[in-house]
């Protein structure tokens, strides 16, 4: 169960990703082996970043040593917003690319784009219908997202955002889901659709676990050390990409805020932005964030600066190179993707029409 320790229980507070990692007081509900997990990111820009790859992809990639995980790009996620379709396109193939090139292997594990899948769409409705207004309303990232963008130009899509992704999750009938701590209440809302829909219904889904990653949960705006890296940065300095230049890697390390004072130790009140390059070089190594505050004692920033940058694009760089590779030849992963596509929909296509079965529609004559 290597990169998952501990998962949420429904209802428990929302802890701090350290506070998980020291304490760990939740009791491990990881599945047995062989079990079943499914999860999905966004295709919201040409690159991951660090965040994503180490908070999610790497996790992934871990997670499909031992269970039968299911991967997907959720593109109808990605028109909740406004959005241009001819870079949805390319950012829907980018992904993908990055996913293969960070490890995901699309033999063992089962990558593919919801689009390519209706049944996501189809189930999608059904657990609309069984959703209350409040419910959806509730929802902690609609609330957010609806602000942001006002209230009158936020679309019913981004409202109706977690039921769709219930029916993303349900249609696997997975056994746990790989998300980021911001995910955990879109989870919780599955389990409780889930469970609605069997009680009424006739038992049909199976009501899946939240899994939080153990490491490398979180990682700041190198500009901003106190805000998440994330794609709505303020500035592009502040976000390492994936698909960036070995030299655009270095500069931005290079020009991350430091803290007052020389000494580098492991600080998030103190001194959040050396804990943020120590928390980075910690999670593209594996090693603990102890070995290498020990290793730079008596040094400067600089030093640590100049060491992460190798670091970094030792890491990067070959998952960046392997991605254009990738992209080289859109055929050739066009057609991974269908067949993804194709394994995915022998698992739902049965599972839908058993929902669809249970909730009164007539069936269709062969
Ligand atoms: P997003 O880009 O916000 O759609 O993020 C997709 C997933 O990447 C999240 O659910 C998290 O698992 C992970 N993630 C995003 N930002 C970060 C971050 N700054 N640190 C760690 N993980 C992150
Ligand atoms: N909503 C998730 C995000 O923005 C992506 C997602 C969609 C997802 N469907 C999912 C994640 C199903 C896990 C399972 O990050």
């Amino acid at each position: 169960m290597s990169g998952i320790v501990a998962a949420w229980s429904p209802g428990c507070d929302v802890m701090e990703i350290e506070e998980i990692m020291t304490q760990n007081t939740h009791a491990s509900v990881a599945p047995e082996a062989g079990a079943r997990v499914l999860s999905g990111m966004q295709p919201s820009a040409d690159s991951l970043h660090l965040g994503n790859y180490v908070g999610a992809l790497l996790n992934w990639v871990s997670v499909q040593e031992t269970y039968d995980a299911f991967f997907f790009i959720p593109d109808l996620h990605g028109i909740t917003a406004p959005h241009d379709p001819a870079d949805l396109r390319a950012r829907t193939r980018n992904t993908a690319a990055q996913f293969i090139a960070g490890g995901i292997d699309v033999e063992r594990s089962t990558l593919f784009v919801q689009s390519h899948v209706p049944e996501h769409a189809q189930l999608a409705w059904v657990l609309t219908c069984i959703t209350g207004m409040g419910e959806a309303s509730r929802m902690t990232q609609f609330k957010d997202k609806s602000l942001r963008q006002g209230a009158d130009s936020a679309s019913v899509g981004l409202l109706s955002y977690p039921m769709l992704m219930a029916a993303d999750i349900l249609l696997y009938r997975p056994h746990g889901v790989p998300v980021g701590e911001d995910q955990k209440q879109h989870v919780e809302l599955a389990r409780n659709l889930a469970q609605r829909f069997n009680q009424r219904f006739g038992g049909t889904f199976r009501v899946p676990d939240p899994f939080i990653p153990d490491v490398g949960a979180r990682i700041y705006d190198l500009q901003d050390p106190g805000t998440k890296m994330s794609k709505s940065a303020s500035s592009p300095n502040g976000l390492l990409n994936v698909m960036d230049t070995d030299k655009q890697i270095a500069k931005k390390i290079k020009s991350a805020v430091t803290d007052d004072g020389a000494e580098i130790r492991f600080d998030r009140e103190a001194k959040p932005g050396v804990s943020n390059l120590l928390s980075i070089y910690s999670a593209v190594t594996g090693r603990a964030v102890a070995d290498v505050v020990a290793q730079y004692q008596g040094k400067l920033y600089g030093h640590l600066k100049v060491d992460l940058a190798e670091v970094v694009v030792a890491a990067l760089g070959p998952v960046r190179d392997r991605a254009q590779q990738l992209l080289a030849d859109p055929a050739e992963l066009d057609a991974l993707l269908a067949r993804g596509a194709q394994k995915a929909r022998e698992v739902a296509s049965p599972v839908l029409a058993e929902a669809y079965a249970n909730v009164g529609f007539l069936p269709a004559a062969p």
